[in-house]
């Protein structure tokens, strides 16, 4: 009997939790959480498509796992990055849960035209992205990010319909360790096979594939 009331009342509070989530999460994206940490919005714009000359990412529709593995990592500083430390930090773990879930249920909000490369780049980055380069170790980015950069679960972040901007950097990021935050350090050993001119016509190609919802929605 006991037992019952306390897994009733068990199964109440996790399913609450649940629900309360995402539009906390809401309310943290669009007016901040209230001690100190600004609206996400005001960086990541208000349908959470990221503002691509600033290197601001799109959020909408990540994987929620990435984005909250993300926060946490920018606090702990196995992402460094001046920008997002003290906003990450400055959320409670249940705030930083709760933004995830918010930004992994928006939709993907649509994209100005997108500017397909043209010539030896974008030869270049269909090349890598698809192929690698196995006389050097470089596998196809598509082996671990999907066929067009789509992502894959939820530990594979879509590289599609980010900004060329906000990839480079990331890349490079990679090539400084000021990002050491990748499993097994498959990102680091990635870049570090990179040049600039690799990292110019990947990242082109890539924020020229239409960003599209790889997962199947939770239910
Ligand atoms: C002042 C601008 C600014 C604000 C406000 C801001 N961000 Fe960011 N965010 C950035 C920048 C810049 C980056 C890219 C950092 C980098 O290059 O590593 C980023 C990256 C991220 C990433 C990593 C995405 C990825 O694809 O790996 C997540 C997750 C994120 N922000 C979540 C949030 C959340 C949640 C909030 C609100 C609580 C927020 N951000 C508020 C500027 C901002
Ligand atoms: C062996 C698997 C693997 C391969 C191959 C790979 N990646 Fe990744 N990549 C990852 C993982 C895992 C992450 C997420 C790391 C983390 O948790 O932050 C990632 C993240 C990224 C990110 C950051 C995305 C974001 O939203 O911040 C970029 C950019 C990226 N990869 C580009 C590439 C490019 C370009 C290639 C090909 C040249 C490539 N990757 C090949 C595993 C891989």
């Amino acid at each position: 009997m006991v037992f019952r009331i306390v897994a009733a009342a068990l199964c109440t509070l996790v399913a609450s939790a649940a629900l309360a989530d995402a539009p906390y999460g809401a309310t943290i994206a669009q007016q901040g959480n209230g001690h100190g940490v600004a609206p996400c919005m005001a960086c990541h714009g208000a349908d959470g498509g990221g503002q691509a000359a600033a290197g601001f990412p799109r959020l909408a529709s990540l994987p929620q796992a990435y984005l909250l593995k993300q926060l946490q990592d920018f606090t702990n500083g196995s992402r460094a990055n001046a920008t997002m430390q003290p906003v990450a930090s400055g959320l409670s773990d249940a705030e930083r849960e709760a933004v995830a879930a918010y930004y992994s249920a928006l939709p993907i909000p649509p994209a100005p035209p997108l500017l397909t490369p043209a010539g030896a780049d974008a030869q270049r980055g269909h090349t890598l992205a698809t192929r690698g380069r196995w006389e050097e170790g470089l596998p196809a980015c598509e082996q671990c990010h999907g066929p067009a950069g789509i992502g894959v679960g939820e530990h594979f972040p879509p590289l599609a319909g980010q900004s060329a901007v906000y990839l480079s950097n990331e890349l490079r990021a990679w090539q400084q360790g000021s990002r050491h935050n990748d499993p097994l350090r498959l990102m680091q050993s990635v870049a570090g096979k990179l040049s600039d001119a690799d990292i110019a016509a990947i990242s082109a190609w890539y924020a020229a594939q239409p960003a599209v919802v790889a997962r199947e929605p939770k239910s």
